[in-house]
């Protein structure tokens, strides 16, 4: 059986080490095998690699890596997405179901493109299909100070919403949300951030949670104390939780305000859902206008890269 070179789980909480797979095949028509050339390390694909997201099936050992950037066998490069597997994408090759791939454009850097996609498209398909945000109206980012966050906060500005809120922890990493379209900022985690927050988003449309847990607990009071109309919608979309799994959410508060709570990702949106934004999103990061840096690190010093923090707006991607 022929193998290959991939970053290798084999206790969950301990990082991947680079070690020796059996090539996957392609198990239908629409699969194929490609050549992989750049893995963004997504937040997700830790999650997976300790065992703890929503999908893992507790299997070992595993590849990490939920999405890539491929070369197939015509010379044709394609970001795809990965089917939940215990073979992910950080390998010398991958499986593609050309149902969740596009083709990119000539001339378009690869390591960008896999740094970029999945921050980018946990807000760009929550603000076409979750819920379509109309010209002018108000977004909340919870969170906005990682990378899907801040992505959030340009895409949002990029979509047509009017005025965007901005929060988060760090005072830094915040201050720089002004450049890219925030128009009011508000530090969590400080004295005083409940009525900051409050202030500020009471009237939103619109909030993307990549937080949960205690910190939306606060902000859901904040935002619905302060607000003028409650019965004005509020969608409140739940897209990450770095914060914690959970919320307790008291029953007034779904009596007392017109709250919709939903969420955004693999199962919420259909996988022909999200092919369906793909091509716009590639256009918008091949034009520059959303971009998470890379930081490229060779498949064989994964081990060493895996505990390693970006610097905002950077992502860690492997090159096999
Ligand atoms: N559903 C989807 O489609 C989708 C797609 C992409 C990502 N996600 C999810 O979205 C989340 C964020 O992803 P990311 O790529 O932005 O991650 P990231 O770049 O690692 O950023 C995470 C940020 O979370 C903040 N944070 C952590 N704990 C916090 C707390 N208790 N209170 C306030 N802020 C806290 C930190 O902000 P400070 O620096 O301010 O401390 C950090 O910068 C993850 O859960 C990820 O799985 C979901």
């Amino acid at each position: 059986m022929p193998t290959m070179h991939a970053a290798v789980v084999t206790a969950f909480g301990e990082p991947p080490r680079s070690g020796a797979v059996p090539v996957p095949e392609p198990r239908s028509g629409h699969e194929e095998l490609v050549d992989v050339v750049a893995v963004g390390l997504h937040p997700r694909t830790r999650s997976g690699a300790a065992g703890a997201h929503y999908t893992s099936t507790g299997v070992l050992p595993m590849v990490p890596g939920v999405d890539a950037v491929g070369r197939r066998a015509d010379g044709a490069l394609v970001y795809f997405v990965a089917d939940d597997d215990v073979i992910g994408t950080m390998a010398e090759r991958a499986v593609v179901d050309r149902r969740r791939s596009v083709v990119l454009p000539d001339g378009i850097d690869p390591l960008r493109v896999a740094a970029t996609m999945n921050p980018a498209m946990s807000s760009w398909v929550a603000l076409r299909r979750r819920v379509p945000v109309r010209p002018g109206q108000s977004v909340l980012v919870l969170g906005a100070t990682g990378s899907a966050g801040s992505m959030a906060v340009r895409i949002a500005k990029h979509l047509g919403a009017g005025r965007v809120v901005a929060a988060g922890r760090d005072r830094r990493r915040l201050d720089a949300l002004a450049e890219v379209g925030a128009d009011s900022l508000v530090q969590l985690g400080v004295p005083a951030a409940d009525s900051a927050l409050g202030a500020a988003a009471a009237d939103v449309d619109i909030v993307l949670d990549y937080l949960w847990g205690a910190p939306t607990e606060q902000a859901i009071r904040a935002v619905l104390t302060a607000r003028r109309d409650r019965s004005v919608a509020l969608h409140w979309i739940q897209i990450g939780s770095v914060a914690g799994p959970d919320i307790t959410l008291p029953s007034a508060v779904l009596r007392g305000a017109d709250l919709r709570l939903l969420g955004n990702g693999q199962g919420a949106v259909s996988p022909a859902g999200y092919l369906a934004e793909l091509p716009s999103l590639v256009a918008e990061i091949d034009a520059g206008g959303i971009v998470v840096e890379p930081v490229p690190v060779a498949l064989g010093e994964i081990e060493q890269a895996w505990g390693r923090d970006e610097e905002p707006g950077q992502r860690i991607v492997v090159v096999p």
